[in-house]
């Protein structure tokens, strides 16, 4: 395929899915040194979904997909692409976007993953609206993770912080002025070291040795990653909203990375957001990394709170380090 076409891409359809079991701040309190009062005054997270010991990132990230085909009335062969973004694969390969080719029964989707931490579904949004400008019509954009896997659960500083699931949204041609209007991707890879998981790979295998010194599981440095994402939410929505020419105002919704509401409150803040258009759910979730802001995105389309025309504002940062903001016109009913 060659150039690309100059159309609009948009959102045609979404879908999510998070597990069953609930593990609260009270729960919490019996496994670390911890209080509700902690987490919540520091984080605002009460409660998340945590994947069972048979459950993997592929099967919330397939059941988030078929929920986003329904909605975007299409069959899995309509499907030309999928990419699944997620730092926490079935396994380090096939990629999950394969496994979850497989299931779907997507025949004509070729399919990969994309690592980029929490920002990766920012990422994959912007990938697959050039995608679709290259020539391929539907790109299903999964965000799924599931960071209890990787979790250590007597390390307070961490564990209280992550939940799982899986977002999912179907990107196509949209008329003209609507979809994603802008995009701001962004790196520092001189941050590497904040928050991590270090063995696994090729720098680092498993070894008796890793596992018992605990290099299986995510280290973080949190009081830098939250000078980070405040700084960078701040940069990367200013610029976003500067490339699509559009004011705070103008913006119905704020859907930014659910990784902790004084983060999300500081960036809403710095672009004079009322708390009425910023949209919440660390609360029920805590942080699900690739996936928050596709489930954020997907329980505010379901509640039927996004209308014909409305901007919506999404920005992440995560591992990397990383970041990633757009702004997307929704458009109702593509046909
Ligand atoms: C992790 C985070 C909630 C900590 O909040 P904070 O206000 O920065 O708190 P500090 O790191 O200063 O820690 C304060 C104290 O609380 C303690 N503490 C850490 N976790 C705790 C817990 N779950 N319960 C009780 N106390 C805890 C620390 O040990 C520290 O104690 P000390 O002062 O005796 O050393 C916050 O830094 C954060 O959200 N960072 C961003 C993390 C993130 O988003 N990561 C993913 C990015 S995608």
């Amino acid at each position: 395929m060659t150039g690309l076409r100059q159309i609009s891409v948009g959102i045609l359809g979404t879908g999510s899915a998070v597990p069953d079991v609930v593990l609260t701040n009270k729960q919490l309190e019996d496994m670390v040194e911890t209080s509700d009062e902690w987490i919540t005054s520091r984080t605002g997270i009460k409660e998340r979904r945590i994947a069972k010991e048979d459950e993997a990132a592929s099967d919330f990230a397939y059941k988030a997909a078929v929920e986003a085909l329904k909605s975007a009335n299409l069959k899995p062969e309509d499907i030309d692409l999928i990419l699944v973004a997620t730092i926490t694969p079935d396994m380090l390969f096939p990629s999950t976007a394969c496994i979850v080719q497989d299931r779907l029964g997507a025949s004509e989707a070729a399919a990969f993953d994309l690592s980029a931490g929490c920002s990766g579904f920012v990422y994959a949004l912007e990938v697959g609206c050039q995608m679709v400008r290259g020539g391929y019509k539907h790109v299903l954009v999964i965000g799924a993770d599931v960071l209890s896997k990787v979790t250590d659960y007597e390390d307070r500083s961490t564990c209280v912080l992550f939940g799982d699931g899986a977002g999912a949204c179907v990107l196509g041609e949209v008329e003209e002025g609507f979809g994603i209007l802008a995009t701001n991707l962004g790196a520092d890879g001189s941050g590497a070291n904040v928050l991590c998981l270090e063995a696994g790979g090729s720098r680092m295998p498993a070894s008796e040795e890793t596992v018992r010194s605990k290099k299986h599981f995510i280290t973080m440095i949190g009081n830098e990653v939250f000078k980070f994402a405040v700084r960078i939410m701040g940069q990367s929505t200013l610029e976003v909203l500067k490339r699509a020419n559009i004011n705070p105002e103008q913006i119905r919704w704020f859907i930014p990375h659910q990784a902790n509401i004084r983060i999300i409150q500081a960036a809403a803040q710095r672009l004079g957001l009322d708390d009425e258009s910023v949209y919440v759910n660390v609360d029920r979730y805590g942080n699900t990394s690739a996936a928050s802001i596709p489930i954020a995105l997907d329980e505010l389309v379901k509640m039927g709170k996004v209308e014909h025309g409305d901007n919506l504002l999404t920005v992440g940062f995560g591992a990397g380090l990383t970041w990633g903001s757009a702004i997307i016109r929704w458009q109702e009913d593509v046909k």
